[in-house]
């Protein structure tokens, strides 16, 4: 569990914790008269090039939504391709994390994934787990809904009485291999013009600030991310409360 250091008023700081629907690819590379693969490698690079640069914008907890469990349904040949790519990102970025004291671990469902991703996976999460810089989620094959109501389903087994927020998210984060609780985005951005959630987080956003881009994911780039920090740094998030400005 990332632990920061206490605010000036002595409160330990919430973790800060950036989301991102890597959107876009597939346009991005039909528009240059390339594959919907290349697409998608041109993706991978863009997402180890914000891997790298994220701990230094003072991002505690990353979250990349790499395949839905919608994406399920594209064609078999794109999955296919799809799963080979996040294998390889996972072996390449293994070594990476470790050097960069980043813990890498994967959210979503295990259960149709190819044994070798499965043990790329455990492999990877092993290896990271003493990391302590920055917390990167992979959303693999991942529907907040199914999430949820996985949750709800341990919670109902357990025979606790009805679940508080904070009880909530325990057992929604209890399917990581942190078992930590699920944390609250801060920051949600989605590239690629569309303007929705895709099932991606849907608890955890609750009170996200959103950031919608037009710039296609493989065009997402470091500085992009730190003109989304700066945004989000800009506004007031008030959590129903009063502007603070406002007079007492
Ligand atoms: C995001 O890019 C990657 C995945 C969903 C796996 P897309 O493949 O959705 O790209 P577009 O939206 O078709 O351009
Ligand atoms: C969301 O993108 C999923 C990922 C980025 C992995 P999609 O391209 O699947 O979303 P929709 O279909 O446009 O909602
Ligand atoms: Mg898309």
């Amino acid at each position: 569990m990332i632990e920061r250091a206490p605010d000036s008023d002595n409160r330990p700081r919430a973790p800060f914790h950036v989301a991102a629907i890597m959107d876009g690819n597939g346009r991005y590379a039909t528009a240059r008269g390339r594959t919907r693969s290349d697409g998608h490698r041109a993706g991978a690079t863009a997402a180890r090039r914000i891997v790298e640069a994220a701990p230094d914008m003072g991002v505690d907890i990353l979250t990349l939504f790499a395949l839905s469990s919608e994406n399920w349904n594209r064609p078999p040949a794109e999955v296919r391709f799809l799963l080979q790519l996040l294998r390889r990102f996972l072996r390449l970025e293994c070594r990476r994390c470790v050097e960069r004291g980043v813990r890498l671990s994967v959210i979503g469902s295990r259960r149709r994934l190819p044994a070798r991703l499965v043990a790329m996976v455990d492999h990877v999460e092993s290896a990271t787990s003493a990391g302590r810089r920055m917390q990167l989620r992979v959303a693999i094959d991942y529907s907040s809904r199914d999430a949820i109501l996985e949750a709800a389903a341990r919670w109902a087994a357990s025979g606790e009485p009805a679940p508080t927020r904070e009880g909530f998210a325990r057992a929604l984060g209890a399917t990581g291999a942190l078992a930590s609780p699920a944390p609250e985005v801060d920051l949600l951005i989605r590239t690629g013009g569309e303007k929705r959630l895709s099932d991606f987080l849907l608890w955890e956003s609750a009170y996200a600030e959103l950031y919608f881009t037009d710039t296609m994911w493989p065009e997402f780039a470091p500085a992009e991310l730190e003109r989304a920090i700066a945004d989000y740094r800009r506004r007031e998030r008030r959590f129903g409360l009063v502007p603070r400005s406002d007079p007492a």
